[in-house]
């Protein structure tokens, strides 16, 4: 049976918990509760506004948690030393803009390449394994590549939005086949549910899927085990 990885993104715990600004719910708990109920590792995203995972919480999360940690930040010096400090797993590069709701589309790692190099270098110097963010575009990838990074995160969330276009579909197939061929690993992440994630998992390429607000928002209807189980089933039922 083939099994893709399923990273749960806690970092809308945190927005919760931050809009009463005390410290429940706790993500580090959602986490560990993510990880009982079948999670393969947790993504958390440091934003440079800290509007939901604060430092503290990434401290906490790398030295409770018994799955891989997954940290997502913007290549900034601040971040990166946050990062060699704490040591995660893993680092998935990510655009930041501090007017975004989300982040809303890939890196640029083509026009971004002289910036983001020496970053790639630092965290994998460090026995970080590192990601790059990026939008289902071939010559983007082969930049990834080209730059060092072993994996890249495809944006999910164009097709998500429209859901039922083919195009967008294809561009993922397209972009996750070329991955292969230059022997990146490859994840994929952003605005997936359990209706929209199965023509995703049914792509052979992708290891790893990284979800988060739908299933931060599942839990409130049905509890947090069951919203992970759920989507567990619904990626499973497509892989195989
Ligand atoms: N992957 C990356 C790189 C992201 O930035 C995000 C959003 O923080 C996700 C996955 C998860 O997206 P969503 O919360 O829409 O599931």
């Amino acid at each position: 049976m083939r099994h893709i990885r399923l990273g749960v993104n806690i970092d809308h715990v945190a927005t919760v918990r931050n809009a009463r600004g005390g410290s429940y719910p706790d993500p580090v708990r959602a986490a560990e509760i993510a990880i009982a109920a079948g999670a393969d590792g947790i993504t958390a995203h440091l934003r440079e506004d800290r509007r939901h995972i604060r430092d503290a919480d990434m401290a906490e999360l790398k030295a409770r948690l018994t799955k891989p940690l997954n940290f997502e930040m913007a290549a900034t010096d601040e971040m990166l030393a946050i990062a060699l400090a704490i040591k995660p797993h893993a680092v998935c590069l990510v655009p930041e803009k501090r007017t975004e709701v989300t982040t809303e589309g890939g890196l640029d790692v083509i026009g971004g390449q002289a910036h983001l190099k020496p970053y790639i270098a630092k965290l994998r110097d460090a026995g970080i394994r590192v990601s790059l963010f990026i939008d289902p575009d071939v010559k983007q990838l082969d930049m990834a590549k080209a730059l060092g990074a072993p994996v890249v995160e495809l944006h999910t969330g164009s097709y998500a939005h429209h859901t039922g276009d083919s195009h967008e579909l294809k561009r993922l197939v397209s972009a996750a086949v070329h991955t292969g061929r230059l022997g990146l690993e490859c994840h994929a992440g952003h605005g997936l549910t359990t209706d929209n994630v199965g023509p995703i998992a049914a792509i052979k390429d992708i290891v790893e899927l990284n979800i988060g607000h739908f299933l931060i928002g599942e839990a409130i209807m049905v509890g947090l085990p069951q919203a992970i189980r759920d989507m567990r089933a619904a990626i499973d039922r497509a892989a195989n």
